[in-house]
């Protein structure tokens, strides 16, 4: 209940005004968000890999309604991926298609996309298709398609999500592509036409998912905070005689850092992914669905004031 109240808050305009101009939520949020600029945000991460961890680079915000807009946030992504250069920092880019323009003009994304991917390719970096929600995952899979096919770029990779009854057939495609997939639980608001509404299901698929990954894929990011995912993705890698340089563990900014060092310390690969910006209110809200314990704090410290 509570998780499906603020999937639907994530959409409000008029409560994202609220909320950007509240010192209480700004404050809470930037302990998942590095920062509102990309010299924050760098700096965030040159001190994640000085614990070993990896990053990859998230400028926030998503359903851009300009062509102006989606050019200029693909701009950003070329700064992103210079300034990867120039700061000698260790991390690759996620983005999102609907800030590229896929709800605008599908040409205008392809072609935006592109210009990231072929920046990354020169500077021998990888782009990931974050997923969003299950209205764009054919849309997300014909770009990652175009890219992969028409484009032939072999830097990019997509994500899938094991809340989807989906997912499975498109683990299948991916790993025969030899494309690099990210395996998250899955963020959005979804019908039990199209998701798995008990959480027991969505982490059965995900271990089964993960099992695919590891066994048939291309060096898979593993990204889940569960700790019994986590360990079971230790121990079947092991037995099967995975090495644990061929798949990473991905986890979000601010999210279980002790688990972040640990994994470092046990020498499995272990990325963050680091978001930036203004427009954090959407994946704010989102983080605080997946955890009742986020909205308690954010509350007591609003009647606190
Ligand atoms: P689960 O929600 O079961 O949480 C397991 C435990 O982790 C909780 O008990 C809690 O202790 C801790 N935890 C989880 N979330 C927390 C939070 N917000 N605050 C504090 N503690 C928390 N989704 C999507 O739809 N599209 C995408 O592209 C991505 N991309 C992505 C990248 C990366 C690197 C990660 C880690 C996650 C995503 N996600 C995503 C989000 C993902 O789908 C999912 O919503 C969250 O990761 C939470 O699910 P867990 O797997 O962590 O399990």
């Amino acid at each position: 209940m509570l998780r499906q109240a603020f999937l639907s808050m994530s959409n409000s305009r008029e409560l994202q005004n609220v909320a950007l101009h509240n010192r209480a939520a700004r404050r809470f949020a930037l302990r998942f968000v590095a920062g509102e600029t990309l010299a924050q945000a760098s700096r965030a991460i040159a001190d994640l890999n000085k614990m070993g961890i990896k990053a990859t680079f998230d400028q926030l915000g998503e359903n851009v309604n300009s062509v102006e807009a989606a050019n200029a946030a693909a701009d950003s992504y070329i700064q992103i991926l210079d300034k990867i250069v120039s700061t000698g920092i260790d991390s690759n880019v996620s983005l999102k298609l609907t800030q590229m323009g896929l709800d605008v003009d599908e040409e205008v994304c392809f072609r935006n996309v592109c210009r990231i991917c072929e920046r990354a390719k020169e500077l021998n970096n990888f782009v990931r298709l974050d997923m969003e929600s299950s209205s764009y995952t054919d849309r997300t899979l014909d770009m990652f398609r175009r890219l992969w096919h028409e484009a032939g770029y072999r830097n990019v990779g997509v994500v899938l999500q094991s809340y989807l009854y989906r997912t499975e057939r498109d683990v299948h495609e991916m790993n025969d592509l030899g494309a690099r997939v990210r395996l998250c639980k899955g963020a959005y608001n979804e019908s039990e036409e199209v998701a798995y509404p008990k959480k027991s299901d969505v982490d059965a698929n995900y271990a089964r998912l993960t099992r695919l990954l590891l066994t048939e894929g291309n060096y898979p990011g593993i990204a889940t905070h569960d700790s019994r995912l986590i360990e079971y993705t230790k121990k079947f890698a092991a037995a099967r005689g995975i090495a644990p340089e061929k798949f990473e563990f991905q986890m979000l900014y601010g999210v279980r850092r002790e688990i972040q060092t640990d994994l470092v310390q046990q020498g499995y690969n272990t990325r963050v992914y680091v978001p930036y910006g203004k427009e954090w209110y959407s994946y704010f809200m989102r983080r605080l669905a997946e955890r009742p314990a986020n909205v308690m704090f954010v509350l007591s410290n609003v009647v606190k004031r």
